[in-house]
């Protein structure tokens, strides 16, 4: 019940891209991670580091290390063309959107999450990633961009301890469907067989999560649509509308 109290403080005061429900399911994974295996969790995309500073809250209380990926000068220049999320909103992404600084996202780490809990990684994914080889219990990844997404699965996944859940946000972007869903990819490029992956919706009813098959790392893409304008004209922590959202799950 704190840790909800807590996560809400963090909604109220710093601008986020997510739900509530896609912090929930995390954290829940975080928190029901195998305590016989070591590891940490990741986050990709911080933004102004209102995940970061929930699930560093989670990572505190499973007694592990939240390491946090980001540029945090936003999204990178690229050429990618979204077009239309699946519900047929306009997606694209310029460079330097989502940009939330380096102080800026240590400054509401140390107000409302717990910064001793995370190791912050600033850079380019392609640079920093390659330096990275911790095993992995959880990770969380929403960075808008095919080229990100493929940059992060391509390290992070195979780090993946056994059971462990690689959770990516951008599940409503047809061109990351395609990406996750791209056998030449996961072989040449991951280095495994595509895993097995299933389609949810939450917020209506028209299915379920179903549980990861024992002991194998799995994937989801949660999807959804971005909150809607608060009243500061930011996007994000304020408005939460209960609109359908789509998940994929890998096996
Ligand atoms: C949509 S925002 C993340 C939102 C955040 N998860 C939240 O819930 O508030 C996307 C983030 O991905 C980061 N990003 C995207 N591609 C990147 C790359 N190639 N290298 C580093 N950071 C990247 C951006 O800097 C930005 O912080």
């Amino acid at each position: 019940m704190t840790l909800l109290f807590s996560f809400h403080r963090v909604s109220c005061a710093v601008p986020g891209e997510h739900t509530p429900a896609d912090i929930l399911e995390f954290a829940a994974a975080m928190l029901s991670s195998n305590p016989e295996l070591s590891g940490c969790f990741v986050e990709a995309g911080s933004y102004m580091g209102a995940g970061t500073a929930k699930f560093s809250l989670a990572a505190r209380l499973a007694n592990r290390k939240l390491v946090v990926f980001d540029s945090f000068m936003g999204i990178p220049e690229n050429s990618e063309q979204h077009g239309k999320n699946i519900f047929g909103g306009a997606a694209g992404f310029g460079g330097g959107d989502y940009c939330g600084t380096l102080e800026e996202v240590t400054g509401n780490l140390a107000r409302y999450g717990s910064p001793t809990s995370c190791d912050l990684v600033p850079g380019w994914f392609e640079e920093t990633l390659p330096n990275f080889d911790r095993p992995i219990l959880a990770a969380y990844i929403d960075v808008d961009l095919v080229s990100s997404t493929a940059d992060l699965l391509e390290v992070l996944f195979p780090l993946l301890q056994p059971g462990g859940v690689l959770f990516s946000q951008d599940g409503h972007l047809p061109l990351i469907i395609d990406l996750l869903d791209d056998d030449r990819f996961w072989r040449d490029e991951v280095g495994c067989a595509k895993p097995r992956w299933k389609a949810w919706v939450s917020g209506s009813s028209l299915g379920s999560l179903s549980p990861a098959f024992e002991g194998l790392p799995s994937v989801t893409a949660r999807s959804h649509q971005r909150a809607s304008t608060n009243a500061h004209g930011r996007r994000g922590c304020h408005s939460y509308e209960a609109t359908p959202r789509v998940a994929r799950e890998f096996f």
